[in-house]
């Protein structure tokens, strides 16, 4: 049977890998992005932002020509291809509440596009959008715009992607379950059938459903591990009250538990990047329009917002006033393995030290240049973590990459002025680092 051919619109982490992860499978991908400078990365094979996996994969499709990638053409993209993945941005108002400016220009161009194709096509809503969206909005545009109706013109999913930075690739080939949501059997049916033949025998455990259940499901989803996040960073908060207890344990004692699970139980500076603050926010904005406030969600957020600031109170514990003093801070990035810093916690930490009249130095293996778009010249950036350490009054750990965990307390007292090293993301053996220096770290009682 002769390969589906498959457009994506928007190439950011859900649209390039879900782009690469149907090309790498022998498909044709177009993919199409209002941002010139990206598709000339991508159809260089240079991925536009740091992904593990990504490179070589890219590299190879683009190689074979069976992934493009054009710049605002969504009309080509729609016409030479039989489903489209929208995966367009949806990023927050300034309210918290969700902007849907993106899908909506996207879903009007696809829509224009549609009335000129004489064939059925599929389109498939990837983006996160609050429940209602895709029937509420997305059909209405396609259907006025392509002079078509849902369901007998044209077909139409919503189909969340649960897709982790970091390791976005490889959840997209491994996903540990498909969510349908369709319009009608028909739609819901293309899609199955795509995935199928992607996937083969090893299909992940299928859910069909409605298109406002499928939408729920993604901020479902988030916000229970954004609470597991929380939940934790009390726990954590608690045992510093508590002589000898520490948040570590009790977190690898209750994920043995198989109704609760060891995941998301890491306690730290809190949750950042694109998708946690901003569905989260998404989602109790929305639920107050509809008449209902999701009081645990607020607290879920608020309890985020103080987290990473219990860093600087750290630092003035032990340092006293930080005026004058260098604070070294390991680690920029919303979390290892990337260099986004959208809503990384570094970012409240680094302003509060700064209002304090520290100064500040940091390192990141891959986000400085992105750090040095929103710091500019108030920081100070070190090429390595020994350079962060040098003459460095305390360190603060921020975010958890491999090499700051093989990193011994040697590291840190042969360079700096004080050994003082607070652990935001408890990578480090408590016992062995406070024996050899001033040694404090979140979730421990003192
Ligand atoms: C998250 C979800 O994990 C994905 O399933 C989802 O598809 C994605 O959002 C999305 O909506 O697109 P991501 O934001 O890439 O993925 O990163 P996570 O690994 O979930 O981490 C988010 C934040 O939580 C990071 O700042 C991380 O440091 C923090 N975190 C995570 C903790 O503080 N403790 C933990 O135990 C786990």
């Amino acid at each position: 049977m002769k390969k589906q051919t498959i457009s994506v619109l928007g190439i950011g982490y859900v649209g390039l890998c879900t782009a690469v992860g149907f090309a790498s499978r022998g498909y044709n991908v177009i993919a199409s992005t209002h941002d010139a400078e990206k598709a000339a990365k991508i159809n260089k094979g240079i991925p536009p932002f740091h992904e593990p996996n990504l490179q070589k994969l890219l590299e190879e499709t683009v190689q074979n020509g069976l992934l493009n990638c054009l710049i605002n053409q969504t009309e080509t993209a729609v016409l030479e291809t039989d489903l489209t993945f929208n995966a367009v941005g949806t990023p927050s108002k300034p309210d918290g509440s969700i902007d849907l400016q993106f899908i909506e220009t996207s879903t009007y161009e696809i829509g224009k596009a549609l009335n000129k194709k004489n064939t059925y096509h599929v389109v498939i809503v990837k983006s996160t959008v609050v429940p209602g969206t895709t029937q509420n909005i997305v059909k209405p545009i396609l259907e006025k715009e392509s002079k078509k109706l849902c369901g007998s013109g044209f077909g139409l999913c919503m189909n969340p992607e649960f897709l982790r930075q970091g390791s976005a690739f490889e959840d997209t080939m491994h996903t540990d379950r498909i969510v349908i949501g369709e319009y009608d059997k028909k739609s819901g049916d293309a899609l199955e059938s795509l995935y199928q033949d992607f996937y083969g025998k090893n299909i992940p455990p299928t859910i069909r459903t409605t298109l406002s259940t499928a939408e729920l499901i993604k901020y479902a989803s988030n916000s229970l591990l954004a609470t597991k996040i929380s939940f934790i960073n009390t726990m954590a908060n608690l045992c510093e009250k508590i002589p000898g207890a520490d948040v570590k344990i009790v977190a690898t004692a209750m994920g043995l538990d198989k109704r609760i699970g060891p995941l998301f139980l890491n306690a730290g500076l809190g949750y950042g990047g694109s998708c946690f603050p901003k569905d989260v926010k998404a989602l109790i904005a929305h639920s107050k329009n509809l008449g209902y406030r999701l009081e645990l969600l607020e607290a879920v957020e608020s309890i985020n917002k103080t987290q990473p600031l219990k860093a600087v109170q750290f630092c003035k514990e032990l340092l006293g006033n930080l005026k004058g003093k260098r604070v070294a801070i390991l680690g920029l990035a919303f979390k290892a393995d990337t260099d986004d810093m959208r809503e990384a916690r570094a970012i409240p930490i680094i302003n509060q030290l700064l209002e304090e009249g520290a100064n500040v130095t940091a390192y990141d293996p891959v986000a400085v240049p992105i750090a040095k778009t929103i710091f500019e010249n108030k920081i100070q950036y070190a090429s390595s973590a020994t350079a962060c350490l040098k003459n460095a009054d305390c360190c603060l750990l921020v975010t958890e990459w491999d090499e700051f965990k093989k990193l011994k307390p040697e590291d840190f007292t042969k360079s700096m002025k004080q050994p003082v090293l607070i652990d935001g993301r408890r990578i480090y053996d408590p016992e062995e680092f406070s024996r050899k220096m001033k040694f404090t770290a979140i979730g421990l009682g003192h």
